[in-house]
This record gives C-alpha cells, sequence and structure tokens, in this order.
C-alpha cells in the first residue's frame, strides 16, 4: 500500500506542477470528510482481509508482483505514460481506440480509452501498465478488494473436492483475481475469459506457475449461461467461436 500511496501522491504533485506551468486553476483539494470516509473504508477493508485469513478463509495473500526491480520497471511504464494520459484528460478523449482499423471488429462500448489509458484494452503496453494503475487508483488496495470476492467461493466449496469444480471468470483481464483464486485453491480448475488478446496474454504470463488454468479470448456477451450450467458449455461455445474464426480466415 505504503509503495501505491506513494504513486499516488507523487502523481497529484506532479499533476499540480503542470497545471501551475501551464498557468491553469490548481485543482479543488478533496472535500476532508470524502477523505476521511475513504481512509475508514479502506481500514475496513484492510480488517476484514486479515479477519479473513485469521479464521483461514484463504492464506495470507502474495501480492507482490515480482522483484524490486520488476517493480521499478512496472513505475517507469507507469510514470512515463502519464504526459499522454494528462493530455487526453485535457481534451476528454475517451474514443481515440475507436478508429478506422478496430471499428466494427470489436463492441463499441469497448473501444475506448477507459480513465484516458492510452491504448485502450487493445495493447500489450496497456496490460502491463494496467495492473500498476489500478492500485493506484485504489491506493495499493485491489488485490484485497478482489479477495473479497473469496468468502462466498469458500462457502461454496466446503465439503467438495476442488479438482471436480470448474471456476470462470468472465473478464479476467490480466489475471489478478485468478491469481487470488489459485493461492486459496491450487488444485481447482480455473478458465479466465477476456476479450482483448493483449490481457489475455498478460494473464497467460503472470499465471505460468499455475497448473489446471486455461485463459481464452472471448466475447462474454456471447456465452447464454444459465445458473449451474458450467463450463464445458463455455469451452464448447469457444471451440465453436475459434473453429468458426479458423473457417472465416481460410
Ligand atoms: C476493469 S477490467 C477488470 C479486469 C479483472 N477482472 C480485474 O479484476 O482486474 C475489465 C476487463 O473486462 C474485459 N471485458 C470487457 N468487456 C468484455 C466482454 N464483452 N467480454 C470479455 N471481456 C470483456 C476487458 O478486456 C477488461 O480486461
Amino acid at each position: 500500500m505504503a509503495w501505491y500511496a506513494g504513486h499516488f501522491y507523487l502523481l497529484r504533485r506532479l499533476a499540480a506542477q503542470v497545471r501551475k506551468q501551464e498557468g491553469e486553476q490548481p485543482t479543488a483539494q478533496p472535500d476532508p470528510r470524502i477523505t476521511r470516509r475513504l481512509n475508514a473504508d479502506i481500514a475496513a477493508l484492510l480488517e476484514q482481509d486479515l479477519a479473513n485469513v485469521e479464521t483461514g478463509v484463504y492464506p495470507l495473500p502474495a501480492d507482490h508482483d515480482g522483484s524490486l526491480l520488476t517493480m521499478l520497471d512496472r513505475s517507469r511504464l507507469f510514470f512515463r505514460d502519464l504526459p499522454s494520459v494528462e493530455k487526453r484528460r485535457r481534451r476528454n478523449a475517451t474514443h481515440e481506440v475507436l478508429n478506422a482499423n478496430t471499428r466494427g471488429k470489436l463492441p463499441n462500448y469497448y473501444l475506448q480509452n477507459f480513465h484516458f489509458q492510452s491504448g485502450g484494452w487493445l495493447t500489450d503496453e496497456s496490460a502491463d501498465r494496467y495492473d500498476t494503475q489500478v492500485e493506484v487508483l485504489f491506493k495499493g488496495t485491489a488485490n484485497a478488494m478482489r479477495r473479497q470476492a473469496l468468502p462466498p467461493l469458500a462457502q461454496a466449496f466446503t465439503g467438495r473436492d476442488q479438482r471436480k469444480l470448474q471456476l470462470v471468470d468472465l473478464g479476467c483481464g490480466t489475471g489478478r483475481f485468478l491469481d487470488c483464486v489459485k493461492q486459496g485453491w491450487p488444485r481447482l480448475p480455473v478458465l479466465g475469459l477476456d476479450l482483448s488478446e493483449a490481457y489475455v496474454r498478460h494473464a497467460r504470463r503472470h499465471l505460468k506457475r499455475w497448473s489446471r488454468t486455461t485463459l481464452v479470448v472471448g466475447n462474454a456477451e456471447g456465452i447464454a449461461l444459465r445458473d449451474s450450467s458450467c463450463a464445458t458449455r463455455l469451452q464448447a461455445y469457444l471451440c465453436c467461436t475459434s473453429c468458426r474464426r479458423r473457417s472465416a480466415a481460410r
């Protein structure tokens, strides 16, 4: 948290400096009541996270994303991209990735620069920056928030053999939630689906230490999953989709 909160405060200072240089009004200070409320929520989240560990819902998390060098490299990617993000923010440019090359190939809603990010969800660079951006936005609490989805899973898995279950993560992004899941249930077969080829590539790298992990590119909107239906049908759908793609390519 200290690492990402540090990024957050540095980011704010850099933005203030740029505004000053450009002769713009400084942005309004956040309302202290909202800051207090957010900090209280963060404290409650961390207490809950610790309680979940202490009561054995999930093991002590291994959140670190690699060596110090890897972390520094991710910070470099993050800070180097900030001027482009800032330019986009000033122009309120949210649809740069919707252009002649991409239009019609992916749903229009998808072709956005969410949070003014460079490359939207479409590039490898965006996938490599994504987790730093998210952690900075949430001051290092993103994984703790993701883990709050684990207690209901623990409840559902109680008394069952994890090897005979299957978990599907729709919109798995860079695979951080699946990592949280696998830390708790390493033998559980998991399937992550995401529409971004770049994010799925990143997720495959990030999750390579886990077995029984399948990551596929696909559109979650097209999957007709009913309650209690299972990933066998999803895999059948994905197989058909890639078969259709291959025959279309031929
Ligand atoms: C805000 S990110 C969240 C990623 C991940 N769940 C996490 O915890 O970091 C949303 C993800 O949903 C994916 N996504 C959005 N629409 C999708 C769709 N129709 N089908 C599959 N994935 C989609 C995006 O590519 C992106 O990776």
